[in-house]
């Protein structure tokens, strides 16, 4: 799915805030207290709740392997200060369809100061620059009105109801389908003419 460029851990992508990086062992105590907290899991399609132990580390080892394969790209979201704070997490993969799928969650202390759309934006640009993807998916559970605000504001038109394939959930799970195309991405808030190409 992903060009040669995003499929080395020294891949990374930096946002006027932001890092966007591979993600590492040493992010797993991070990262399993960010997925620990119920409101995480509950909008979510695959963290499990309660957060088993181990699973981080499970985590990062899988999105190592699919990053490194180019199946998809899931990047930790940190901030650029001397703590680097892990805020979040992006990812595109591949949805049940096929469809290049945008996912994110960010860790309830950073929420609502806009890391959120920050990340996502640039996650949107590696999508569509370094994949042939025509359309990018994003879904979200109809209640969920932060991120459908996000989706919203990265451009991403709401194609109705669907369903989500939610296996930490216990199964389908109703969704709202959003999708944004290359086309649309184009013309979009999204759109970064100028984005600092991703280093490597
Ligand atoms: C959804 C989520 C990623 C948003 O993260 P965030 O960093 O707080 O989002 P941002 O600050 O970038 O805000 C993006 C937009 O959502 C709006 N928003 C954020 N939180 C909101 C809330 N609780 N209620 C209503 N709108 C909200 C913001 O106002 C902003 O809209 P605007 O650009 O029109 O002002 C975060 O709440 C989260 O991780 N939730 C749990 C996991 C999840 O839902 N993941 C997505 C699965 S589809």
């Amino acid at each position: 799915m992903f060009s040669d460029i995003s499929r080395d851990d020294v891949f990374l992508i930096e946002t006027p805030r932001l890092w966007l990086r591979w993600p590492h062992a040493r992010d797993a105590d991070a990262i399993a207290r960010a997925c620990a907290e119920p409101s995480l899991a509950l909008w979510t399609a695959r963290i499990p709740h309660p957060y088993p132990e181990g699973e981080a580390e499970a985590f990062v080892a899988r999105a190592r392997a699919a990053n490194f394969a180019g199946e998809g790209l899931t990047l930790v979201v940190t901030t650029k200060g001397d703590r680097r704070d892990l805020v979040g997490c992006v990812s595109v993969e591949r949805d049940a369809d096929g469809q290049a799928e945008l996912g994110y969650w960010v860790a309830r202390p950073f929420r609502g100061r806009g890391y959120a759309s920050e990340a996502a934006r640039r996650a949107i640009s590696a999508a569509f620059r370094l994949t042939a993807a025509v359309t990018l998916v994003a879904k979200a559970h109809p209640d969920n009105v932060a991120s459908r605000a996000t989706l919203e504001g990265l451009g991403f038109v709401e194609f109705g109801p669907t369903t989500c394939v939610a296996p930490a959930r216990g199964g389908a799970v109703e969704a709202v389908d959003h999708r944004l195309s290359r086309a649309d991405w184009r013309e979009s808030a999204a759109y970064d003419v100028a984005a600092p190409a991703a280093r490597v």
